[in-house]
């Protein structure tokens, strides 16, 4: 309680209940500045606090985020992570050497933070987009339907599974995600392309175990994509059949790839779908008609809704879909069940997360697909930082 001179009561000495000393009765309010980049208080406070500190004056800071959650505007500071702390040191050192009294305001911005609009957004955009919806495939219980698309990346030396693609596979697995693995051999005639991994032997599968293990702890759900070159392997002969859990078969019929194109490509489609169908495999995942090749896109009237109608189980789809949007649409639409992304989920380790965020997605490193290196190009692309 001021006792002092009413003139005077600004500039007089005050101690307060809890015994701290303050000479003068002017404090620096908390100003939120929105200067503190990345959640963390800059360099530039320093001055800043400083040019405002008196000796024995109180200073309150800016509103600093408790946690993660806490933020209610950008670039305001957080004090939840040591780095934090360490950011606020030199400033709150800045007020003691001119002789002030620092305060932190601590602050949750309750359900305006942007985490919680970030939340709201997500849930909103996970009600709104049948990409991010779950689905039932035979036995399995997918969470979304983004798919990794098989994609050989030419790392498996000596046709088999290196142990740098545990951490490959993880990054791009989620809880209840599914990935299809790279194209590996079923015998020592399939392979099309060096340093592919087989499948063929004892060794190979003891080689896809930690991988296998690594994309389950993480939750998700691997299949593997068995693949023979036919004519265009490098010693050419008949496929010899592995044993493997389940067989799904990757189309490519309208791809003129390799010159394997097909003189009638929706009948033979539609034949393979009518015929897989009865077999009950877990899903048909297809090539969109407009892929030329893996890499060229053309634009095309066709469409697969002919195989899609053929085939009565899981019916997945891949090629060209680098939007969000246009992924979505085909799933809404009923036109396919999943949708699978090759170049867009080499370069986007959490691809799922940005779509739900709708965040910008990375570029890929055309230049780095199919070189040997074990991270660059690989397993080096930035995640999401929020
Ligand atoms: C680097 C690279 C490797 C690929 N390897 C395979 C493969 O092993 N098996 C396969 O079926 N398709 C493979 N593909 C094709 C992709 O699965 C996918 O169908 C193609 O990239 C088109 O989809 P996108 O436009 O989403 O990239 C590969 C594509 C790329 C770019």
């Amino acid at each position: 309680m001021y006792n002092g001179s009413p003139m005077n009561h600004f500039i007089e000495q005050y101690e307060s209940t809890q015994k701290k000393k303050v000479e003068r009765r002017v404090v620096l309010a908390p100003l939120s500045r929105l200067r503190s980049y990345n959640f963390t208080a800059q360099p530039h406070a320093i001055l800043y606090y400083k040019q405002r500190t008196t000796k024995g004056g109180l200073l309150i800071s800016e509103a600093s985020g408790i946690s993660e959650t806490a933020q209610g505007l950008p670039n305001t500071p957080g004090i939840w992570k040591k780095e934090h702390v360490e950011a606020w040191r030199p400033i709150v050192d800045g007020v003691h050497e001119n002789g002030g009294i620092f305060f932190c305001q601590l602050w949750h911005s309750g359900r305006v933070s942007n985490k919680m609009k970030m939340q709201k957004k997500e849930e909103r955009s996970m009600e709104s987009m049948a990409l991010l919806t779950p689905y039932n495939m035979k036995n399995f219980h997918l969470s979304h339907r983004v798919v990794l698309a098989p994609l050989s990346r030419l790392r498996s030396y000596n046709f088999t599974a290196q142990p740098h693609a545990i951490l490959y596979y993880k990054q791009r697995t989620t809880k209840g995600g599914l990935l299809i693995s790279e194209a590996s051999g079923i015998s020592e005639t399939a392979q099309g392309l060096p340093n592919t991994p087989g499948i063929w032997k004892k060794e190979h599968v003891e080689a896809w175990r930690p991988i296998v293990d690594g994309v389950h702890e993480n939750g998700g759900i691997f299949f593997c994509q068995l693949w023979h070159s036919g004519r265009v392997s490098n010693k050419t002969c008949g496929a010899e059949r592995s044993g493997y859990e389940i067989i799904s078969p990757t189309f490519s019929n309208l791809m003129d790839y390799n010159e394997s194109g097909d003189s009638d490509p929706h009948s033979l489609g539609v034949y393979m779908a009518e015929s897989l169908s009865r077999l009950g495999i877990a899903y048909c995942h297809v090539i969109e008609p407009r892929m030329v090749t893996q890499f060229e896109r053309a634009e095309t009237c066709d469409t697969l809704v002919s195989m899609r109608k053929a085939f009565k189980g899981t019916f997945m789809v891949a090629g060209g879909y680098h939007d969000r949007d246009e992924a979505n649409r085909v799933v809404k639409n009923g036109d396919a069940d999943l949708v699978a992304f090759g170049r867009a989920f080499l370069a986007n380790p959490n691809l799922p997360r940005r779509f739900m965020l709708n965040a910008p997605l990375n570029k890929y490193d055309r230049s780095t697909f199919y070189t040997d290196d074990p991270v660059v190009g690989y397993t080096d692309y930035p995640f999401l930082d929020y």
